[in-house]
């Protein structure tokens, strides 16, 4: 001590401790930039930002949510020039930073964000603040498809087969496949030319820049066996690079990619933004719905659809709204308080996709905090260089049928996807997942020094067994609903998750990996000390710890045959027992597919537009 206290050693200690603290310092200061800058600009050559918007008192179809499916749903039906459209979205437009699809980490910390959190846990999110999963949303024009990172996936074609099986009649991989060529617009060089869309609205490529790290992974799976292939197209096992939902580095959001072509030139449609929707009207003697309740300019208004109401508020408002309004299951809205109109099983079948990521050290390059904090990146000219367009860091993906590893074409249960950083590579994305600070002190902390390179692999579960439930706490529509995740309630998930975490860490054993000197980064997680480091039971405590949501939520307003007691929606996408009323939207899904879902979200949307279209007698 005495010795730390001499003069000439004090200074070398003080501007050490002046470092880290300058450090800390700054990457907080970025964070509170990019808090000024998601409020920030808009593009007001695409965006039709009409805020002084007078509502009329009655439309033909009122749309509920602006998300993935509310905008392609919205453009659609207004194809129809004597269809008065109403879309309507608590959010807000989208900005010129949201466009950047490096940033996409920091877009959850803002006001676009519903920031939804799952109740407490003690077998799951064990790593997170209160053992609560943070549940990100977007509440902005283009709803989630503007916080996610535009990792592009159909799944796989044997859950829609699985649909139809369970009874849903033309939803089967032979009928769905039009609509996803009707949306894509994908310019992946080396695609499946049978079975990709080129023309579609919403743009699909590669992302222009790649580290060696997903080169690496790469070749570390194929030297797994795994061929480099389309996982789009005919046979999804296989790794590739991301296709992702973007172009020219600019994230394509289901608003970009569905409403700003419009701007000026759709009369009949009326977008309202900074509207809540509170409830649908419903007509309890003839149980036919009739209009809306809604939020906006500072007053409730009544808004009345002609024809039909369509629900696309995603998968956690949507049940919330159908229950606000007296679709539900009976007991538990007569528990709240809200008279029953319709007894159906309403938030029930909740389903997503857990990753939990497994660090690893590198001597490659790997993403630091100034590839993310850049401040000239919001110049869009700027991102055509550099990691800007990568969504997040996330680089590579690929597709494992752990049960049956004989198949070449298998239903995989495994995904795993390379991320190009760590937990420490940006503050935003611990902030994001909402970790406990003692964990990322004790187990990433270290590799905020920018000496150290490291990346991460997410195992994705892609079939779970748990369910889970959203229920209402209260009856107002601005108290948040009770998300239970239900995660580990199976234990096909424990296991399928622990066999996911060690097929990533097997393949540092591979050439492939070899030369980039991947190793497991082995901070023990302070809570899982007393067991051995690597063993099986070490890394079931991980995957209870590291819980990490990939935010896939479904199910909860489940697509089923009228003998099916769980259904809500019948394969039309009709609410039970109600007239003119749909939901579409990831709700519906009975089961969730194998991948991301954004754009099987896009499918449905296009297919719900074919039906209703279909319904009302409208030929194009
Ligand atoms: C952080 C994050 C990352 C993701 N990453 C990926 C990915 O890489 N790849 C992928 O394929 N998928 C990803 N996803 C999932 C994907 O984006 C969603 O599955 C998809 O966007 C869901 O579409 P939706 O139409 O069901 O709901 P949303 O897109 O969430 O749309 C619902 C809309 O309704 C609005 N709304 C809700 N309630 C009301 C109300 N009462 N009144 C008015 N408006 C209301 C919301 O504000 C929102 O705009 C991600 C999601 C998140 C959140
Ligand atoms: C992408 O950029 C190129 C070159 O600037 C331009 O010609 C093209 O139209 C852009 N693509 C889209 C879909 O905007
Ligand atoms: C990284 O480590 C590997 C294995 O030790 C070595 O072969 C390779 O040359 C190293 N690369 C760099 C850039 O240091």
């Amino acid at each position: 001590m005495f010795f730390l206290l001499q003069p000439r050693l004090l200074l070398p200690v003080l501007v050490c401790l002046l470092c880290a603290f300058t450090w800390a310092q700054e990457r907080n200061v970025i964070l509170e930039t990019f808090d000024f800058l998601r409020r920030g600009q808009i593009d007001a050559n695409l965006e039709n930002y009409d805020n002084n918007l007078q509502m009329e008192k009655e439309y033909d179809f009122i749309v509920v949510g602006a998300g993935t499916a509310g905008c392609a749903i919205a453009a659609r039906l207004s194809e129809n020039p004597k269809w008065k459209v109403l879309l309507l979205e608590a959010g807000g437009p989208e900005s010129l930073i949201m466009d950047v699809p490096i940033v996409a980490h920091f877009l959850q910390l803002g006001e676009m964000n519903w920031k939804y959190r799952t109740q407490p846990s003690d077998r799951a999110c064990l790593a997170m603040n209160n053992n609560r999963c943070n549940w990100p949303r977007g509440k902005v024009m283009g709803g989630s498809s503007v916080l996610n990172y535009m990792m592009y996936t159909r799944g796989n074609r044997r859950d829609y087969d699985r649909w139809a099986e369970l009874g849903n009649v033309g939803w089967g991989w032979r009928d769905v496949l039009p609509y996803f060529k009707k949306y894509e617009g994908s310019n992946v060089p080396d695609a499946d030319e049978d079975l990709v869309g080129r023309n579609g609205p919403v743009k699909v490529s590669y992302v222009n820049w790649r580290s060696k790290i997903a080169d690496a992974f790469l070749e570390a799976v194929q030297q797994d066996g795994l061929q480099h292939r389309d996982y789009n197209g005919h046979i999804q096992n296989g790794v590739n690079y991301l296709h992702t939902t973007t172009r020219n580095s600019t994230r394509w959001s289901s608003n970009r990619a569905y409403l700003y072509p419009l701007k000026g030139k759709r009369r009949n449609l009326h977008v309202k933004k900074f509207a809540l929707v509170t409830k649908v009207l419903i007509d309890p003697t003839t149980k036919t719905a009739y209009g809306i309740m809604v939020r906006t300019d500072g007053r409730e208004h009544k808004i009345l659809a002609r024809r039909e109401v369509i629900v696309s508020a995603g998968a956690i408002n949507t049940p919330q709204l159908l229950m606000l309004s007296g679709v539900g299951p009976a007991q538990h809205l007569r528990e709240v308080g809200i008279k029953p109109i319709v007894d159906l099983a309403v938030g029930f079948n909740l389903q997503d996709h857990t990753a939990p990521a497994v660090t690893f050290t590198t001597n490659a390059t790997s993403l630091h905090f100034e590839d993310f904090a850049d401040p000239t990146l919001v110049n869009r000219f700027n991102r055509q260089e550099g990691p800007y367009g990568s969504p997040g860091g996330c680089e590579a993906m690929a597709f494992w049928d752990l049960d049956h590893p004989q198949l070449k074409d298998g239903w995989p249960d495994i995904e795993l996807f390379l991320v190009g950083g760590s937990m420490s590579s940006n503050p935003a994305i611990s902030r994001a997942f909402g970790l406990k600070k003692i964990i990322y002190d004790s187990m990433f902390a270290e590799i905020e020094d920018k000496e150290l390179n490291a990346f991460m692999i997410f195992p994705m579960i892609l079939r779970p067994k748990s369910r889970g439930r959203i229920m209402l706490k209260s009856t107002d529509p601005q108290k948040y609903p009770l998300i239970y995740s239900n995660y580990y309630a199976h234990p096909y998930d424990v296991d399928i998750s622990v066999r996911g975490v060690q097929k990533a860490i097997s393949l540092i054993n591979y050439p492939g990996f070899k030369k980039i000197n991947a190793k497991v980064w082995n901070r023990r997680i302070p809570t899982c000390k007393g067991i051995e480091f690597g063993t099986r039971d070490y890394w079931e405590c991980h995957v209870r710890h590291f819980t990490f949501t990939i935010y896939h939520y479904s199910g909860t307003a489940k697509m089923g045959p009228a003998t099916d007691p769980a259904a809500v929606v019948d394969p039309r996408l009709r609410v039970y027992g109600i007239k003119n009323l749909r939901v579409a939207d990831a709700s519906i899904m009975p089961e969730i597919m194998s991948g991301h879902p954004n754009g099987p979200v896009f499918m449905i949307a296009e297919k719900a537009a074919d039906m209703i279209k279909e319904d009302h007698g409208f030929k194009q």
